[in-house]
């Protein structure tokens, strides 16, 4: 049985105050016995939340990482750094990085080799733009963001890859996938990593859905056969919030 993954994206939110109550406030929440939490704050607060969560089953990931393991890469972060301040995991291909800062498959599944290499979790973000949904690509774009992102990958790796499906025009905008809209692109992924690896592999992977995620959605949503857990963006800077995402878990 696969385990349910609820996490929270910090993005560029938050001061260090707040981020180290905040991830007290998410520690001090109580996840079902098939839930795991972790919450992805801002490269800068890392250390702070890491001490904050310590003792605590909350996993801390970064929002994105770099691929080479050190040197002149200004504004770079290298998975070493990453693990160096408490993270297990790590976001990437996130779609404000793919569209906003301009990032491309190629680039994505470089930073994944290095993540994985690293025994960081990579949680693999891929979504359609609303241009692309209303022209009925959403198959095709998801399909060639995950054949590009998860280029050279083996079964055995893939094991240690969490996908987090996140409609673009559903990030930020109050706009929900339906619980069946999201579960189709759920299982078009996983039957995609059936066919491209085998059923146990694609059984076994977490597929989490994102975009505008909320305790009044997040059940029905997390109730679907392929959802495995959620990527939360706004409704993860709350403790009440997040902590009725975490519960609806269960
Ligand atoms: P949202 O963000 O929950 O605010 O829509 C989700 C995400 O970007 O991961």
């Amino acid at each position: 049985m696969r385990r349910t993954l609820i996490a929270g994206n910090w993005k560029m939110n938050l001061s260090r105050a707040e981020a180290t109550e905040l991830a007290k406030g998410v520690a001090a929440a109580k996840p079902g016995e098939n839930t795991d939490v972790l919450v992805c704050p801002s490269n800068v607060y890392l250390d702070a939340v890491s001490t904050s969560v310590a003792g605590s089953s909350v996993a801390v990931g970064g929002q994105d990482v770099y691929f080479e393991s050190g040197g002149a890469f200004t504004g770079e972060t290298s998975t070493d750094m990453l693990k160096d301040v408490g993270c297990s995991y790590v976001i990437l291909g996130h779609s404000e990085r793919r569209n906003v800062i301009g990032e491309c498959d190629k680039l994505i599944n470089k930073k994944l080799h290095a993540a994985l290499a690293a025994g960081l979790t990579p949680v693999l973000c891929v979504g359609e733009l609303l241009e692309e949904r209303e022209s009925g690509k959403t198959t095709e774009v998801v399909r060639g963001q995950i054949t590009g992102s998860l280029a050279d990958v083996s079964a055995d790796q893939m094991a240690k890859v969490v996908i987090a499906y996140e409609p673009v025009w559903a990030i930020g905008t109050g706009k929900t996938a339906s619980p069946e809209q999201a579960q189709e692109v759920h299982a078009d992924i996983r039957k995609m990593l059936a066919d491209q690896y085998n059923e146990d592999t694609a059984g076994n992977v977490q597929i989490l859905y994102g975009g505008s995620v909320k305790p009044d959605n997040a059940k029905e949503l997390l109730g679907q056969a392929d959802i495995d857990g959620a990527l939360v963006g706004g409704a993860s800077l709350k403790p009440d919030s997040f902590a009725a995402i975490i519960a609806a878990g269960n």
